[in-house]
């Protein structure tokens, strides 16, 4: 069968040199073809959502070139930095993808972004986003990115099978409850809790802090009432340090930590639903794992009732070399059509009210129903809350609180953290 297709691509090739009298090569997209989309959704799961809106951002529009300069690396910690150098040499990508919240304003006020009112008036999205988001991608009344999806942090999903053998009724709604199952699955010889790099425990950080202290204490934390130093968030850190002490060798990314999960080699992992496009799609871009039997999900321990949110949005960055280029993506990117062919992929939910709700199913569906009830709080990894500055010291020291679990010296920095983010 190769080899029969082998023969007719060469034919083929033959029949367009004869036609054309040289060898067919496909020539480099012109500046003005070429339409640059920074993001880092390369790996698994990541990569479906993107592919599928890049297709229909090529249907509808022949006359320019996708030019993927996604940079591999879950949360984008590598793809950040790379982002900031090329920006502060002025040297921007046509668009990138930047958090709804403290990470797009830091953008903002650095001069980096146009602001989009116009493209807001013209297709009419003022009303297409929830008012509370385009909030956290304005600043004086102008609008500076469009928002294509919601994702939610705080998500504990789980091997159900892993559960039932260690004698655990259920997910844990509580901490006491989820260290109880931990302990439980640990004695079973199976990795209670799956983890991968650094950020992946900011990521568990923030849901654990936002479980032990609660909605409206967590949420004060970003505010001037905020009191670092209090005796809940130390409360919070020694339930860190417990959990944290069930958790498995640290894999290389999120996507193997959430496979030891539905492979039946790790009972949970806290990680955002990006894991559900990952464990769901398929065949080469996931897993294509059943819901509720291969992998099950639950609001992480602590949090039911709160859902913590993040935003991926796309810019028009000053200086884009293609603008008009950038400008047919924004506009893929803030449609109904688009939203509704990268979401149910990427494992999120559109960013607009009227998207076509039967395509979000399982997983998606549920989270839908949680959107629309929850109390809202913000992810500190993925650019809410903090800002860029803040977001790093408080990596920093939660990385340090890896190697050496010390509760009083993680809560020195996090003070610390605050006092200098200048937010
Ligand atoms: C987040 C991003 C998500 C997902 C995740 C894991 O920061 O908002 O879209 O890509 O990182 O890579």
């Amino acid at each position: 069968m190769r080899r029969r297709l082998t023969a007719v691509a060469a034919a083929l090739l033959v029949l367009v040199t004869s036609c054309t009298g040289e060898a067919a090569e496909t020539p480099e997209p012109s500046a003005k073809q070429r339409v640059e989309v920074f993001s880092w959704w390369t790996g698994l799961g990541e990569a479906d959502g993107l592919k599928a809106m890049r297709t229909l951002f090529e249907k509808q529009n022949p006359g320019f070139t996708f030019v993927d300069a996604a940079v591999e690396g879950g949360s984008g910690d590598q793809a950040r930095a790379l982002l900031a150098s090329k920006l502060q040499a002025n040297q921007p990508p046509d668009t990138f993808q930047g958090h709804a919240g403290a990470e797009l304003q830091g953008y903002i006020t650095a001069g980096k972004l146009e602001p989009l009112n116009f493209l807001y008036d013209e297709l009419k999205l003022r009303d297409a986003f929830p008012p509370q988001l385009v909030e956290q991608i304005s600043v004086h009344g102008e609008i500076y990115s469009v928002p294509v999806n919601i994702h939610r942090s705080n998500v504990l999903w789980f091997n159900p099978a892993i559960l039932k053998a260690a004698g655990v009724t259920g997910a844990p709604r509580t901490i006491p409850q989820f260290l109880d199952a931990l302990g439980k699955v640990r004695d079973t010889g199976k990795i209670p809790l799956a983890i991968g790099p650094q950020w992946t425990v900011v990521h568990l950080f923030e849901s654990v802090l936002l479980g032990s202290l609660g909605t409206r204490t967590y949420n004060k934390l970003w505010t001037a009432d905020a009191d670092w130093n209090s005796a809940a968030v130390r409360k919070a850190l020694t339930d860190f340090a417990a959990i944290l002490a069930m958790t498995g060798p640290p894999q290389t990314d999120w996507q193997p930590a959430a496979k030891q999960v539905a492979d039946g080699e790790a009972a949970f992992t806290v990680m955002g639903d990006w894991a559900y496009g990952y464990f769901h799609n398929k065949p080469d871009g996931g897993l294509g794992k059943t819901s509720k039997t291969d992998f099950d999900w639950a609001a992480s321990p602590g949090t039911e009732g709160t859902f913590m949110w993040l935003s991926d949005s796309f810019t028009l960055p000053r200086g884009a070399p293609n603008r008009e280029g950038a400008l047919a993506w924004l506009k893929v990117a803030a449609s109904k059509a688009g939203q509704d062919a990268f979401n149910p992929l990427k494992g999120s939910i559109p960013a607009r009210r009227d998207a076509d709700t039967s395509l979000y199913k399982n997983y998606l569906a549920w989270n839908l129903g949680e959107w629309s009830r929850d109390e809202l709080a913000g992810s500190i990894q993925h650019g809410v809350v903090a800002n860029d500055g803040w977001r790093a010291a408080i990596n920093d020291a939660v990385g340090i609180f890896i190697d050496d679990p010390d509760v009083a010296e993680l809560q020195r920095a996090l003070v610390l953290a605050a006092k200098n983010s200048g937010q």
